[in-house]
């Protein structure tokens, strides 16, 4: 008997038990950093040495955190359900949980990639963590600048095709930590068959144009997964 398939969209909120902040909650990166400086590819043209420290600033703090009790529980459950997560998260916290079936569609701060083909599989690398800051001056195998593996706003998000599949596969669809602010990622709600229950967690309401059934379990990610534990025991 196939164990069922579930799929669990995550995003910044997954990480904040662990102590990465989030983008829009007060207090937020985006209060801290103008968008269009830091997480655009115009801002990367025009100041490349500043968006390349801007991740050097965050990947830095990734040895100084650890996955918090929701990764953990995340992890567990593939023991009795086929989980993908799919995370907007760059963190590594999902796979330091020990989970084993990721999809990031918007990058990862662990990896480098060049600034002419950046999706190219054969210019992405893994920064050593002894090793993880990018310089300018640092190179790609293309011989470009080694830029940071992270899909931009205004870059193609090559994941969210496969995203997509899985979510229309999917027996059980879970929200977690996500605003449902940036698109492609908030759309894949749309295309989670009817008669596949969706959960939210979420500690605040979640603005959400949806005609799809969903039950929201209003707690933190840690809390949230416990109770979602339960819930999915009594299906
Ligand atoms: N547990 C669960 N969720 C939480 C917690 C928590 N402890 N604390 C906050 N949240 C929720 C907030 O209520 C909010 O709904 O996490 C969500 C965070 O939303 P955002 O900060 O918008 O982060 P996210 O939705 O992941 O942003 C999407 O925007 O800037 C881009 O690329 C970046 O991937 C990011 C994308």
């Amino acid at each position: 008997m196939a164990k069922p398939k579930l799929v669990i969209l995550t995003g910044a909120g997954m990480s904040a038990e662990s102590g990465i902040s989030t983008f829009r909650d007060s207090g937020g990166l985006w209060e801290q950093y103008r968008v269009e400086d830091v997480a655009t590819i115009e801002g990367y043209e025009r100041n490349p040495e500043l968006v390349i420290n801007f991740y050097n600033e965050r990947r830095r703090q990734l040895p100084t955190v650890k996955p918090c009790r929701g990764h953990e529980l995340l992890a567990e459950l593939e023991r009795d359900y086929d989980v993908t997560i799919v995370t907007q998260n760059v963190d590594d916290l999902h796979e330091r949980a020990g989970s084993t079936n990721i999809v990031h569609l918007h990058g990862e701060l662990m990896k480098a990639t060049s600034t002419l083909r950046p999706n190219d599989p054969s210019q992405i690398v893994t920064l050593a963590p002894d090793r993880m800051d990018i310089h300018m001056g640092d190179k790609a195998a293309d011989g470009s600048q080694l830029r940071p593996f992270i899909v931009w706003f205004g870059e193609a998000v090559p994941n969210i095709e496969r995203a997509a599949e899985l979510a229309m596969q999917a027996d059980i669809f879970v929200v977690i930590g996500t605003s449902l602010n940036v698109y492609p990622a908030a759309g894949l709600v749309q295309f989670v068959s009817h008669d596949a229950p969706i959960y939210l967690i979420d500690p605040k309401p979640v603005q959400w144009q949806t005609t799809h059934p969903h039950t929201v379990i209003q707690k933190g990610a840690s809390e949230g997964v416990a109770e979602l534990i339960e819930l999915l025991k009594q299906q």
